[in-house]
């Protein structure tokens, strides 16, 4: 259709308005429909990066919004979007309304869109922009022919084949409802025709004012109304309950895998492994089933994933291994293993070549390079130099019922089996503890600590660094550990 267009034709200038108004009453829901996720992004997310991706973004971008304004402005605030507010729900006609005076005049064509409709591609999107381009008409429109034509709006067409009007379920007959070409929700306006049209608009018999109902308007105004039928019926179906919410997150998956796997991803069986649209992972990273990457997740190259992890809001620096674990808001560097029956929990970074084994819990704690930790325990607002062993076991107590408190552990510190590290408290550079010993004192670099409370060896009693009970060394206490 481009050729019709003439090579001295100024290229088309675009506004966009997103309805995302309707109170989505059949969610059930106290959330905004719109912002109601599918593949770890609000819906109304989805639709505003399908215009972030063509090759001009549309000036203004408008986002009209009703009941739950606030949080939906809030969830999705940028620079780029202009926000309008329809404070009674009275149809997408009515919506489109009060984008005028922050739209009209400001473009040559208005994209108009749904929030709802969240499985459109850039290039179904692009496809359509050109042919309206090319011709210019009062409106072209997206439809798509489907086996269930639901509750859509229906195209009526002439024996011809022409546009005649759009039809809404609830008005539309028998016959008109057995049609199997149903209306997207995505239209290009041309502008100077569009907002005194609306203007023009009558309410439908239940009150609404349908914006679909401009098609008609058009044709009875002598203009032309193309209409674009979808390559894929599945880019335009709506969210309006939970099950289309449930389906469109099916299909947002299995594109998100897609597009992992053509770049060098494997996953050992793809339907059981979950990725996040926004979440990224380098070539040559291995992920098995019942795995979930999510958030923000970053994933590095050369590593592998599952089974059974969850992974969110995550950075995996390349070659880490992760097996039935837990990973959230965590850092982990490269060459680290994680699990198996890890939690990592906020605020957990691990240096290259960490290890945690069975069932450690790390949280809001650095751990330096090479650090081990090979058997139960729990490290939390703690530092830990390079090189420590944290010996099975070992509790950092951190929390004393008011107050959290720190733990330091120096590098090349040997942490021994069950030690209860009583925070606030320094385990020096070198220092060692003994199986099952309390720390409530620091221990200064290099010496040893035994027994409950821990004292270091070769104090005695009545000595000045004498613990305050005055328990001497017990001559059999000695470090100890598994071996990690
Ligand atoms: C609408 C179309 C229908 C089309 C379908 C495609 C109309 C009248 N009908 O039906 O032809 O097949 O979408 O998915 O347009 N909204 C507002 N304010 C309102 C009402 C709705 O902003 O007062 C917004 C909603 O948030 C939603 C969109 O407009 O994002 C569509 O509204 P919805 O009620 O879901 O319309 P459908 O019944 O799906
Ligand atoms: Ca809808």
């Amino acid at each position: 259709m481009d050729d019709t267009a003439s090579p001295d034709e100024p290229p088309l200038r675009l506004a966009a308005v997103v309805l995302a108004a309707g109170e989505g009453r059949r969610m059930h829901s106290a959330l905004p429909k719109v912002l109601h996720s599918a593949a770890g992004r609000p819906l109304l997310a989805h639709v505003l990066a399908t215009l972030e991706a063509l090759a001009t973004r549309p000036a203004p971008t408008v986002v009209v919004l009703g009941r739950g304004a606030e949080a939906v402005e809030q969830a999705l605030a940028a620079p780029a979007l202009t926000f309008v507010e329809q404070a009674e729900r009275l149809g997408t006609g009515h919506a489109l309304r009060q984008a005028e005076p922050v739209t009209a005049g400001r473009a040559d064509a208005v994209l108009v869109l749904y929030g709802d409709v969240p499985l459109l591609t850039p290039d179904t999107l692009a496809g359509l922009i050109d042919q309206h381009a090319s011709t210019r008409p009062a409106i072209t429109l997206l439809s798509a022919v489907v086996p269930d034509a639901k509750r859509y709006g229906r195209l009526v067409r002439d024996a011809a084949g022409r546009v005649l009007r759009i039809v809404e379920h609830a008005e539309a007959s028998a016959a008109e409802r057995a049609g199997r070409e149903i209306n997207a929700g995505v239209y290009l306006f041309r502008d100077a025709w569009l907002w005194p049209a609306l203007a023009r608009l009558s309410p439908a018999p239940g009150g609404e004012w349908y914006l679909t109902d401009l098609v008609a308007l058009a044709l009875a105004d002598g203009e032309t109304v193309d209409a674009v039928v979808a390559d894929d019926a599945r880019e335009v179906e709506g969210v309006n309950d939970r099950a289309d919410l449930a389906q469109a997150e099916r299909v947002l998956r299995e594109r998100i895998r897609g597009r992992h796997l053509l770049a060098g991803v494997s996953m050992v069986d793809p339907d059981r492994v979950w990725i996040d649209a926004g979440v990224d992972i380098g070539a040559d990273t291995l992920l098995w089933p019942d795995s979930y990457l999510l958030g923000g997740t970053r994933v590095g190259r050369g590593c592998t994933v599952g089974p059974g992890s969850w992974v969110s809001d995550t950075v995996l620096g390349d070659g880490v291994v992760v097996r039935w674990s837990v990973l959230e808001g965590a850092e982990v560097g490269e060459g680290s293993d994680v699990g198996p029956f890890a939690h990592l929990r906020p605020g957990a970074r691990l240096a290259a070549g960490v290890h945690i084994g069975n069932f450690g819990e790390v949280k809001n704690s650095r751990l330096g390079p090479g650090v081990q930790m090979g058997h139960f325990g729990y490290v939390g607002d703690a530092e830990v130099g390079a090189g420590a062993n944290i010996g099975a076991g070992t509790v950092t107590c951190n929390y004393d019922g008011e107050a959290k408190h720190a733990t330091h552990i120096g590098p090349g510190a040997f942490i021994g089996s069950d030690t209860l590290l009583v925070a606030p408290v320094r385990v020096g550079a070198a220092a060692r503890t003994g199986a099952g010993s309390v720390v409530t004192r620091d221990v200064p670099d290099g010496a040893t600590a035994v027994g409950v409370p821990a004292r270091l060896l070769g104090e005695r009693a009545g000595s000045p660094t004498a613990a305050a009970d005055g328990t001497v060394e017990d001559p059999d206490a000695a470090p100890g550990g598994i071996d990690a």
